[in-house]
């Protein structure tokens, strides 16, 4: 029998960064240390029933302490680049008046620990974490956050712009808009629609100023961007009413950040649809400008589909919309929508696993932005994982979900977008929002009891495929 030559392995570009995410209230614990003051997830996991058994970030994985220990796993792991946050409540903790230097160095540290290492920092300015002195003052809703976000991006560009290169001023603002003011689900945990509307724009506009104010203080080479969760869009069936639906999610969940930001306006279609709550009257003249600025690259954080039609009778009762469950809608405008189950095999967080979503994302954007490089700044998955008998944490369905996405960002870049790196979510298992630390997504595994980290198998899979550049197909596929 004549063998067939086995097809060549798909190939990466040299110099695409293979890395790994995390973020600051999610990994760093020392939450009272050094002059750091609560953020909004300190006083959120401190009410009762908001987060799974009362778990806070108080600890986390203490990466405050251990950054060494985790810098020498992500270059023992082959990694090229590490995406963190910075902690907002740890280097301004009153949101205003001058940086506390304490704060700035812990990650001129681990800044300078990942470059000995050879790893390209990845700094995101704002993942969440809200000083609690900003909400009591209005949060996000007011418009005041937005001046208060571009002066301490201001801060931290001009004392770690000469370590970081790359920079994300926003992780997910939809998330911080709508599960934050809108569903409650995470904090603030207000459930006020026109609230949530009022966060988005003033999200937006923080973004804009503080790419300005980073423009100001980082050197020319700086790449700056922000992280979206785009939604990957599916109509339940082919009617014109659930294409209605697919039009109005992607109003109020990707164009109301794509349009201002990429394209220098809000969408027509959601002030259409969000008219009967808001005449949208705190977009002030100049607002647009001031948030459409030119950027390096666009960040795009995927992890499932969402299928939805245009009537909400027979939805599954689960939000298929990310975080946490909650009985308030993140959706404003569309009550009318209807959330579904996106068939397939689920993750431990009930998300169906289906990389074909990301190939959508990418070549969509790639088709609407030809000329922004594009990096996937979170995918991944969270199992059941458990310590064996050996020691060792064997993890093949995260394996098997890591390799189908990397293919589907090779066949994206075969079909024109330009993708310049790849973020597991997460380097670490963490304190996963509302789910605590039920919830496991690191490439290593944390016991969190002690604290000790152990590569899971999925992690050792991806340093081969960091250290070669090409996709081997994991064992047993
Ligand atoms: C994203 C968040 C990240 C993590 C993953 C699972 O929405 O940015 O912090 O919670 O989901």
């Amino acid at each position: 029998m004549a063998l067939t030559p086995a097809a060549p392995l798909p190939r990466f570009p040299a110099g695409f960064l293979w890395g790994a995410a995390t973020s600051a209230y999610q990994v760093e614990g020392a939450a009272a240390e050094d002059g750091r003051t609560a953020s909004i997830w300190d006083t959120f996991c401190r009410t009762p029933g908001k987060v799974f058994q009362g778990h806070t970030g108080e600890v986390a994985v203490d990466h405050y302490h251990r950054f060494r220990e985790d810098v020498r796993l992500m270059a023992e792991l082959g990694l090229t680049a590490y995406r963190f946050s910075v902690s907002w409540p740890r280097v301004q903790p009153t949101g205003r008046g001058p940086a506390v230097q304490q704060g700035l160095d812990f990650y001129r540290r681990l800044a300078d620990e990942l470059l000995a290492a050879g790893i390209t920092p990845v700094a995101t300015l704002y993942h969440w974490d809200l000083p609690q002195e900003l909400e009591s003052a209005g949060g996000w809703p007011g418009r005041s956050t937005a001046e208060r976000f571009a002066e301490y991006a201001a801060l931290v560009g001009e004392a770690l712009g000469d370590r970081i290169g790359h920079w994300s001023t926003l992780n997910e603002p939809w998330c911080s808009a709508f599960l934050g003011y809108g569903s409650g689900v995470h904090a603030p945990g207000r459930t006020d629609p026109v609230a949530a509307l009022r966060a988005a724009h003033h999200l937006n506009l923080g973004h804009g100023r503080a790419v300005t104010a980073l423009r100001g203080v980082l050197p020319a080479t700086a790449r700056l961007s922000v992280a979206l969760n785009l939604h990957a869009l599916r109509p339940l069936t082919g009617s014109a009413a659930d294409q209605d639906a697919v039009r109005r999610i992607d109003a109020v969940g990707n164009r109301v950040f794509l349009g201002p930001m990429l394209e220098g306006a809000y969408p027509e279609d959601l002030l259409a649809d969000t008219a009967h709550l808001t005449d949208w009257a705190f977009v002030r003249p100049g607002d647009h400008k001031e948030i459409h600025q030119p950027l390096d690259w666009l960040g795009v954080n995927y992890y499932t589909p969402t299928v939805v039609s245009g009537t909400p009778e027979g939805a599954a009762p689960a939000r298929e919309d990310g975080h946490g469950g909650g009985t308030a809608s993140p959706w404003p405008g569309a009550d009318q929508v209807g959330f579904h189950r996106a068939p397939g095999e689920r993750t431990a967080m009930g998300w169906a696993v289906d990389p074909t979503g990301l190939h959508q994302l990418l070549t969509g954007l790639a088709h609407r932005h030809p000329e922004l490089p594009l990096m996937v700044t979170e995918n991944g998955a969270a199992y059941h994982d458990e310590v064996g008998e050996d020691g060792g944490v064997d993890d093949p369905e995260r394996t098997a979900y890591l390799h189908a996405h990397l293919a589907a960002i090779h066949r994206a870049a075969a079909d024109g977008a330009d993708v310049r790196g790849y973020f597991a979510w997460s380097l670490l298992d963490n304190f996963e929002w509302a789910y605590g630390y039920e919830k496991r997504f690191g490439l290593v595994h944390v016991d969190h009891s002690t604290l000790t980290r152990t590569p899971k198998s999925s992690a050792r899979w991806y340093a081969g495929v960091a250290r070669s550049g090409e996709l081997h197909p994991p064992v047993g596929l």
